[in-house]
């Protein structure tokens, strides 16, 4: 069951715990959308950087459009996707569709749009602007299986991959998705509605160990043992069924951190349990491994990561190997980008965010790309 446990295998050790003493400081990684002091979104969002006079396109107020989800460093994705009238895109992460009508707007009538998204609802929202649009295909399902869904929309060779990561704002605000302690809800927490495990059926059936273990690993949360015993406790008594009686038990023994900063206490517990209920880590991880296959030579990949281990694993892929083997990959910049002060007020919850880029060279794929960017260091692994 512990799918993002068994990759950063050694749990305490690894992932989030790596060379870091339980007394030290926390990690990065807690997505801004977990923020409680965040204020409402509402604000506008200033114009795209590198916009072309004349080519701004709509607005992200307009690229939302009622869907409540303000598209991440817009201008920078762009950039990253160097988008050609009559390419072929992919969008990994539909969700409002902000970053998708931002190439579709760029897209001349050979270009080609293919649209994933794990929820049927922002697909259902996407046929308003894409059902009649021959560029698009919208299609269900994990960006972990782009391979089988390019193939299904007879897509060609792929120009640009776009991942936004995480939940959208629209789910993470929706309290009958269980994603927030802000609101009281059933404690499920899937993006896809029909994935076979929920926060409660974890915190319900975990053993104490592995419950700590998880929480820790992929949250870096330091009273995680202390969280767990709790919950182990708790849940003698009665099984846990919503947001807020979970996030009580966090109350109740996640002490503030001594930086003063504004934390929820349940912050880390659930952030840890959308990422293990997802199989985020997992499903990240199966798309790096597969994603140069489905690029042209000289198409680009770029990945919005909000956490840091995902932001750590497309580092990793991106990064030269030895100077004796072909580069796989020309990262766009040295590191990753991230929003401005502008953005970062605008939208709160873009600022976590982190924006890496990188070209797919012409070499042919080595066999270690089928095995991923965890493969054991060998010659061809990166
Ligand atoms: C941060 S939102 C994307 C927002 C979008 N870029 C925009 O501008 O509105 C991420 C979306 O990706 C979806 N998602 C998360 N994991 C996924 C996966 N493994 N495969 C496909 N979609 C996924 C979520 O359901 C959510 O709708």
């Amino acid at each position: 069951m512990l799918g993002a446990l068994s990759m950063f295998s050694g749990g305490r050790g690894s992932g989030f715990g790596r060379g870091r003493g339980r007394g030290q400081e926390p990690p990065e990684g807690i997505p801004a959308a977990f923020r409680p002091e965040d204020p409402a979104e509402g604000l506008s969002v200033p114009a795209p950087r590198s916009a072309p006079a004349g080519r701004e396109g709509p607005s992200p107020d307009a690229l939302s459009e009622g869907f409540g989800h303000r598209p991440v460093m817009p201008a920078e994705c762009l950039e990253a996707l160097a988008v050609r009238p009559d390419g072929s895109y992919a969008d990994l992460t539909l969700g409002g569709g902000g970053h998708s009508r931002l190439v579709l707007d760029r897209l001349g009538p050979g270009g080609r749009l293919l649209c994933l998204d794990l929820d049927p609802e922002p697909l259902e929202a996407a046929r308003a602007w894409a059902a009649s649009d021959p560029r698009v295909t919208l299609r269900r399902g994990s960006f972990a299986d782009l391979p089988a869904h390019a193939d299904a929309a007879g897509m060609p060779p792929l120009d640009g991959v776009l991942a936004d990561l995480g939940p959208s704002s629209r789910q993470m605000l929706a309290p009958e998705r269980g994603l927030s302690f802000g609101s009281d809800g059933p404690l499920d927490m899937r993006l896809d509605p029909d994935g076979p495990v929920t926060a409660a059926d974890l915190v319900n059936s975990l053993p104490e160990k592995e419950l700590a273990d998880l929480v820790y690993a992929l949250s870096g949360e330091r009273a995680s043992r202390k969280l767990a015993a709790e919950i182990v406790r708790r849940r003698r008594q009665k099984p846990f069924a919503t947001t807020l009686e979970l996030a009580e038990v966090a109350r109740r023994v996640v002490r503030p951190p001594s930086s003063g900063k504004r934390v929820h206490p349940a912050t880390r517990l659930f952030l840890a349990l959308r990422i293990e209920v997802n199989g985020e880590l997992k499903a990240l991880e199966a798309l790096l491994s597969r994603v140069r296959d489905c690029l042209a030579p000289g198409g680009r990949l770029a990945v919005i990561s909000f956490h840091s281990l995902e932001d750590r694993m497309v580092k990793d892929l991106f990064r030269p190997g030895p100077k004796s083997i072909p580069r796989l990959w020309d990262p766009l910049w040295k590191k990753p980008l991230v929003p401005g002060r502008a953005e970062e007020l605008a939208n709160p919850r873009s600022r976590s965010a982190k924006l890496r880029a990188a070209a797919r060279t012409d070499g042919p794929a080595p066999d270690s790309q089928a095995a991923g960017p965890f493969a054991p260091p060998g010659p061809t692994a990166r």
